[in-house]
């Protein structure tokens, strides 16, 4: 569901936790402290936030934030964390959330929804990779395999008209 930021200290904890299991310390407390500065520094039009439950436990979140395209009037959404629990990982979770928000930020008109990860994960729910030239990426990618998108509407994804830019606490360049 789509989580009105009630809970930024748990979302901030399932990022470092997840990041720090699956990455290392480093890559844990980095991922942790973005997420917090998403959570409280992002406008909130500007911020979407998608989590799954099982109770009072958080299992997953997902954060989308726009993506702006100076010369280009189309809606844009960047995924830019997403976890799942460590022990709840490999069940499903992540692509049912994912169908979810996607399907949200369709019902409010975005047009399209972008992320850097792994092809083969976020294929499953529809993402498939883009160069710069089509999707301009806000910074410097280091791994630019990993820039992918999808429509959210009927029409194909053509080239956007940058430059791109994202929201204050995308912009470091340590997660580029
Ligand atoms: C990556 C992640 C979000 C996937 O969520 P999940 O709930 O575990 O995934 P699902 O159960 O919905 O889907 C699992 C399927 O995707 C595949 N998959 C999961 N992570 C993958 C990855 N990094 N690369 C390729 N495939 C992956 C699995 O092999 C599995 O396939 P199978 O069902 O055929 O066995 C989650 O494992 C996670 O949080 N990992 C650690 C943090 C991270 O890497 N976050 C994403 C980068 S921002």
């Amino acid at each position: 569901m789509e989580n009105p930021i009630g809970q930024a200290d748990q979302i901030v904890q399932l990022f470092k936790d997840t990041f720090t299991a699956s990455e290392g310390e480093e890559e844990g407390a980095l991922i942790g402290d973005l997420a917090h500065d998403l959570l409280s520094k992002t406008p909130r039009d500007d911020i979407r936030v998608f989590t799954s439950q099982d109770g009072d436990v958080l299992r997953a979140c997902a954060i989308f934030t726009r993506l702006r395209f100076e010369r280009d009037k189309r809606k844009a959404f960047l995924l830019s964390p997403m976890a799942v629990a460590s022990d709840c990982q490999g069940k499903g979770i992540g692509q049912r959330l994912l169908s979810h928000a996607l399907r949200a930020l369709q019902d409010e008109g975005a047009d399209i929804a972008i992320t850097y990860g792994d092809p083969g994960f976020y294929g499953r729910v529809g993402f498939v990779p883009v160069t710069t030239e089509t999707v301009p990426a806000p910074l410097p990618l280091s791994m630019p395999q990993g820039w992918i998108a999808q429509s959210l509407t009927d029409a194909p994804l053509t080239p956007l008209a940058g430059p791109s830019v994202c929201v204050p606490a995308l912009n470091r360049s340590e997660i580029w």
